[in-house]
């Protein structure tokens, strides 16, 4: 057959695209075991950010052995309306697979939101079950919980962690791993001076009670409230509040807060 004719043409066109388009879907679908495992590391990686680890001196080998020692990091699924570990087994849930950013989204594995009137992730529903990251020290004793936390911002939902110091009051650190706030105004989330700040700050008052604030401007050290609040970012005041808005959700009594009340009481 002449290459050049119509004939000719369109079969090379055909053939080209067919075997570009298996090319394309063999490299999909051999690639997916490696993407699952970088996203599976760069989670690890933003766990122990936020507990303030020196993660940049740590190989990725170093990071998975961390995690697959419950010495080190211990992975708990917690039944966020009782404060409890999940029972897995009863509840069918199959550790290896399951994805909390899923589950938030499918009725079974979800609830509706119901913050007591305080403030919410700005999402209606939210999955029952979350995980939470024990670091332990060289004893085994838990140095800091790392929860997951994610809300709405000004244009996105914003997605990270937030550690808390094993008296389970202080903010041992906080990280943002996804989002798609402005650069250099809501995005000033990654900034490390400013997730600098949070360290060491107060996110419970006297009661238990949660007691945190991303406020408006930059917090007034004199003042009695200086420890529960951090400095806004400038020029982001939405993506402030969402901030403020998702600690207080996901560390209060429609979040975290049950499992926190019974590791305060230990
Ligand atoms: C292009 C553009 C991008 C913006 N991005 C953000 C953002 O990521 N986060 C945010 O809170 N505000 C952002 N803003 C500003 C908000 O519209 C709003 O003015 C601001 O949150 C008010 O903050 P301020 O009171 O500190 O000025 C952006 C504004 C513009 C014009």
């Amino acid at each position: 057959m002449n290459p050049n004719s119509i004939k000719g043409t369109l079969l090379v066109s055909v053939v080209l695209c067919v075997a570009c388009s298996l090319l394309v879907s063999s490299a999909a679908v051999l690639l997916r075991p490696m993407q699952e495992a970088n996203k599976k590391l760069d989670q690890q990686r933003n766990v122990l950010l936020a507990a303030g680890v020196d993660v940049d001196s740590m190989s990725s080998d170093e990071i998975v052995a961390m995690f697959n020692d419950e010495t080190k990091v211990e992975r708990v699924l917690i039944d966020l309306s009782t404060g409890e570990a999940v029972d897995v087994e009863a509840a069918g849930i199959d550790l290896a697979t399951y994805d909390p950013k899923k589950a938030a989204k499918n009725p079974e594995l979800s609830e509706r939101v119901h913050a007591g009137g305080g403030p919410t992730h700005g999402i209606s529903r939210r999955e029952k079950y979350a995980f939470v990251y024990q670091i332990k020290n060289e004893n085994g004793e838990i140095d800091k919980y790392v929860l997951p936390i994610y809300g709405k911002g000004l244009w996105s939902t914003l997605y990270g962690f937030i550690a808390l110091q094993g008296d389970v009051r202080s903010v041992g650190g906080v990280t943002f791993y996804e989002h798609k706030e402005t650069p250099g105004l809501g995005g000033e989330v990654d900034n490390p001076a400013w997730k600098a700040k949070w360290s060491n700050k107060q996110a419970f008052d006297e009661q238990g009670n949660v007691d945190f604030h991303v406020i408006k401007g930059t917090v007034d050290l004199n003042s009695a409230q200086a420890a529960h609040q951090v400095d806004g970012l400038s020029g982001a005041t939405i993506t402030s509040r969402g901030v403020s808005n998702m600690v207080q959700y996901w560390v209060g009594p429609d979040g975290f807060g049950k499992f926190l009340e019974k590791q305060r009481a230990q």
